[in-house]
């Protein structure tokens, strides 16, 4: 059996004795059980294959097909391309690479959020590119109540196209999903989680609006209410070794990327599990995404 080691966090644990390639029902149901729990788990010395590791994600759920490549359930989180060089800055992937250092929970801006993200490391720099974690039940659990009173009931909408302008990568006509003209999704500031009923703060850098409150007041209550989450002893950084896998539940964590020298290569792959739709599908809030957001001809 497992064995299930908490972290010295608000959070998370280490998970030994196991190969997730080959589990028995008896260590799976350990593993989802201390999924539930943890909200994070870290397996190391794992070496999955692609397919291992989206047999390993199939056991928690339907896998989110991904860009850049929609037929695939594994997609790599690489600055390496395919050539053999590497991405540079005004390169569409390169900004997807620096927008994951951004506090952020995966495909909140789809309508349908991701349940899980399961990445491994493959080939990681020799210093930084570490993945940073934070527990959003325990931000949740430790709000003064006057904050917590004046978030109840409300709702942000959160947006890619929004995050990555932000970051001064302006979407051009044509680039990220298609669904962008149809809305970004309005989700509850406070998330209940559907497993284990627990409370906790649903932020991140694609959260940016809430109806009925001023754009900057909204946004300076979601960069407060980020930095006051994102602090010990809720956050947990991952020093990669190669064939470490590290698991994460979009429902309650944020996490990022570090920074690392980009002249360095670094492989990871990623299996996302999608949201089940009772709890993590939303109707798009509205088709008139601001125009300082909108995808241009050119970037700025
Ligand atoms: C992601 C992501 C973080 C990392 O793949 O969604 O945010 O450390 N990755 O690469
Ligand atoms: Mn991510």
């Amino acid at each position: 059996m497992p064995t299930i080691t908490p972290l010295d966090a608000s959070f998370g644990a280490v998970v030994t004795n196991i190969k997730v390639a080959d589990m028995d029902a008896a260590e799976w149901r350990a593993v989802e059980d201390a999924f539930h729990e943890y909200a994070a788990l870290v397996f190391p010395d794992q070496h999955p294959s692609e397919e291992e590791q989206i047999a390993f994600g199939e056991r928690f759920g339907d896998i989110e097909l991904l860009r850049p490549d929609p037929t695939k359930k594994a997609v790599p989180i690489t600055n390496l391309k395919e050539d053999g060089s590497l991405y540079t800055k005004d390169e569409f992937r390169f900004k997807t690479l620096r927008g994951n250092e951004g506090w952020h929970t995966d495909s909140s801006y789809m309508p349908l959020a991701a349940k899980a993200s399961i990445l491994s490391a493959i080939q990681v720099p020799s210093k930084g590119g570490e993945t940073a974690l934070s527990d959003m039940r325990d931000a949740y659990d430790k709000l003064d109540a006057e904050t917590r009173g004046k978030i109840e009931g409300l709702s942000a909408y959160h947006s890619l196209y929004q995050s990555q302008a932000k970051n001064g990568f302006k979407f051009k006509t044509g680039e990220g999903y298609g669904y962008h003209n149809k809305g970004a999704p309005l989700r509850p500031l406070i998330k209940t989680h559907p497993v284990t009923g627990r409370k906790s703060l649903f932020i991140g850098r694609h959260a940016y609006e809430i109806p009925g409150m001023p754009r900057d007041e909204a946004q300076a209550l979601l960069d407060d209410l980020l930095d006051f989450a994102v602090r010990p002893p809720r956050v947990y950084t991952h020093q990669w070794q190669p064939g470490d896998i590290m698991m994460w539940d979009n429902r309650c964590i944020l996490h990022r990327a570090c920074p690392y020298d980009h002249s360095e290569i670094r492989i990871m792959r990623h299996v996302r599990v999608a949201g089940e739709p009772e709890s993590e599908l939303v109707e798009t809030g509205r088709d008139d995404l601001a125009d300082d957001f909108q995808p241009s001809a050119s970037n700025r």
